[in-house]
């Protein structure tokens, strides 16, 4: 039997079969847990290094066939031509906007986004000579008016940690007329709610760690791209040297294959625990990209085909908020999302303990907020949680 790709077929299908072991036919593909890989002669280097030879892998740090079947099962996900997998998202984030900027050059950052990348273009960018333009999503679809020097516009969608959704092909549509690149961040989507590439942006961005890697046991990120990205990223990949590991690729692989029930019990969960939270009296405000109160709700049901396992609920009042957490008796209380484990945090006093309260304002985020990522439990299970938890809360006045 020989095994197809063919790119008619659906993401569950690309998001199982990947490469196939052509040496001993194992069922999956096998953990090439190895830096370094053997020549048969001196002179077959030549055909390695010029990369004329199929499957050309030399070192690791380079290219592993565990490592490249995951970026080539992302790159179908995505309908992208070139793929590299890096060893965080953060690493990911980095490569991507190096890739594709250089000393002297302006970046338009859309805000609100994960607090690491604006410390990233705060903090680390100007030191290279590149200069960060902090923007609203309003200022982005104009950017003509407020950045026209923007090489590239960063932005991420659903943003965290309130979902803020920002209208992607209008992002596009400003980035054109002053030439300037689209970076977008799709962790919150993931490849099966979103796939920016197909809209026109130029390079997506995701923390695997996040719906990918799924289980909350990986670490890893990944940059999606056309073909002529290829070099930049692979000069990124090996020069800073953040490529993913063997067996992390290995995990994230096994990953994949329910990646897409995953995120589809996820999208379903999700909607029917933020209505239940929209019901209650005691939640002042629910976030949900699908609830249709949502002030998200338009751009998101244009660009996503579910609302994502993310949710954020506002209780007013810190005191609120903790009471509601601190009672949880399924949820685990962590940073982090995506994973089969529902998940919960207090940004104000885990993620956005040290952001100052005019960023926190831009991304929504009050004392009461609570983010919640919806994993695969019952549902059932998770609204009894919930409901207890609530019991602890005072009724918003
Ligand atoms: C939206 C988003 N992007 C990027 C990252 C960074 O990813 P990683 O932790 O894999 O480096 C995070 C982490 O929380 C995130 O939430």
């Amino acid at each position: 039997m020989t095994h197809t790709h063919d790119e008619n077929r659906l993401p569950a299908t690309h998001a199982v079969h990947g490469r196939t072991d052509r040496t001993y036919r194992s069922a999956i593909f096998p953990i090439y847990q190895t830096s370094t890989f053997a020549v048969g002669e001196s002179s077959d280097f030549a055909a390695l290094l010029d990369g004329s030879a199929e499957d050309a892998f030399v070192y690791t740090r380079y290219g592993n066939p565990t490592v490249a079947n995951v970026q080539e099962k992302l790159a179908r996900l995505h309908h992208a031509e070139t793929a590299f997998l890096f060893s965080s998202g953060m690493a990911a984030i980095a490569a991507a906007v190096l890739a594709t900027m250089q000393s002297g050059d302006h970046i338009a950052v859309v805000r609100p986004i994960y607090g690491g990348t604006y410390g990233y273009m705060g903090s680390m960018l100007p030191r290279l000579g590149i200069t960060p333009h902090f923007i609203t999503p309003e200022q982005a679809y104009a950017l003509e008016q407020h950045v026209p020097q923007a090489r590239a516009v960063y932005f991420e969608t659903p943003a965290n940690p309130t979902t803020l959704c920002v209208d992607i092909a209008a992002v596009v549509a400003a980035a054109q007329r002053v030439g300037a690149k689209t970076l977008v961040d799709n962790t919150f989507a993931s490849p099966i709610n979103s796939t920016p590439l197909t809209l026109g942006v130029d390079l997506v961005i995701e923390s695997v760690t996040k719906f990918i890697g799924g289980h909350s046991d990986v670490i890893s990120g990944a940059v999606l791209g056309r073909a002529e990205y290829t070099e930049a990223l692979h000069h990124q990949l090996i020069y800073f040297g953040g490529c993913a590991s063997p067996l992390e690729a290995f995990l994230v692989d096994r990953s994949l294959k329910t990646l897409s029930m995953r995120v589809q019990h996820q999208n379903a969960a999700a909607l029917r625990i933020a209505e239940f939270f929209a019901a209650d009296a005691r939640v002042k405000r629910v976030y949900y990209p699908f609830l249709p109160t949502s002030p998200d709700y338009a751009v998101a049901k244009k660009q996503m085909k579910g609302g994502g396992g993310v949710l954020a609920l506002d209780f007013g009042e810190l005191e609120d908020a903790v009471a509601f957490v601190d009672h949880l008796q399924l949820v685990v209380n962590a940073v982090s999302l995506g994973s089969v484990e529902s998940l919960v945090t207090i940004p104000v006093l885990s993620t956005h303990a040290r952001v100052a309260e005019e960023e926190r304002a831009l991304a929504r985020v009050t004392a009461g907020t609570v983010r919640l990522s919806v994993g695969a439990e019952a549902v059932e299970d998770l609204l009894a949680d919930f409901a207890q938890a609530l019991t602890h809360v005072r009724q918003f006045a």
